[in-house]
């Protein structure tokens, strides 16, 4: 059970951070081969709406990450489990993700995607838990910092659900126990 806790962040909200996340990606990106890579499942909704913000054409991929062993411990085991099929080789890529919490999920992708030979690489979040940081990433562009708390909505699960909210929020964990 799970109780959910008011809203964070409305649509509204979000929508004009996510245009001015956009804004500056289209400065910074003009003229360039851009590569959007949305880590699965989380980023779905984010993606959809950041790259109709964009003002030139990019590629689009997708790539699922799976980590074993629970966030609290400092090192997971993290293993692609479907990876992007572009070459990206000598191309821009911009990771995009919904939340950023320890860091170790985007760390590993960043580590694999180097790998790839891309001409830069650079990550976008929409949230930014700092506090939960294990491990430094740099974030080109993020929207909002938030606590340590654990959020719903906008992509962004719990045990699967709640994906579909399209607003963000907090939720108390088993309110009953
Ligand atoms: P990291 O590797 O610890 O940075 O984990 C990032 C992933 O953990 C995110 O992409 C989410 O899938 C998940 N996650 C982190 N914080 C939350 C939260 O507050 N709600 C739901 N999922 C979260
Ligand atoms: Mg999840």
């Amino acid at each position: 059970m799970i109780e959910i806790r008011g809203t964070l962040f409305d649509e509204q909200t979000i929508a004009k951070k996510v245009k001015e996340l956009a804004d500056r990606i289209s400065t910074d990106y003009a003229g360039k081969d851009l590569v959007l890579v949305c880590i699965l499942k989380g980023a779905v909704v984010f993606m959809a709406d950041l790259m109709r913000c964009l003002s030139m054409p990019v590629a689009i991929d997708f790539v699922r990450a799976a980590s074993y062993g629970v966030s609290t411990e400092p090192s997971r085991n993290i293993v692609i489990t479907k990876d992007i099929e572009t070459d990206i080789k000598g191309k821009h890529v911009l990771l995009v993700d919904t939340i950023i919490d320890t860091g170790e999920t985007l760390h590993c992708l960043l580590e694999k995607m180097k790998g790839k030979g891309p001409a830069s690489l650079e990550v976008v979040v929409l949230l930014d838990k700092k506090p939960r940081r294990t491990v430094a990433v740099t974030l080109a562009y993020r929207g909002f910092e938030i606590p340590d708390v654990f959020v719903v909505g906008y992509g962004v699960d719990c045990a699967e659900q709640y994906r579909n909210l399209p607003y963000i929020s907090v939720v108390r964990m088993n309110p009953d126990a």
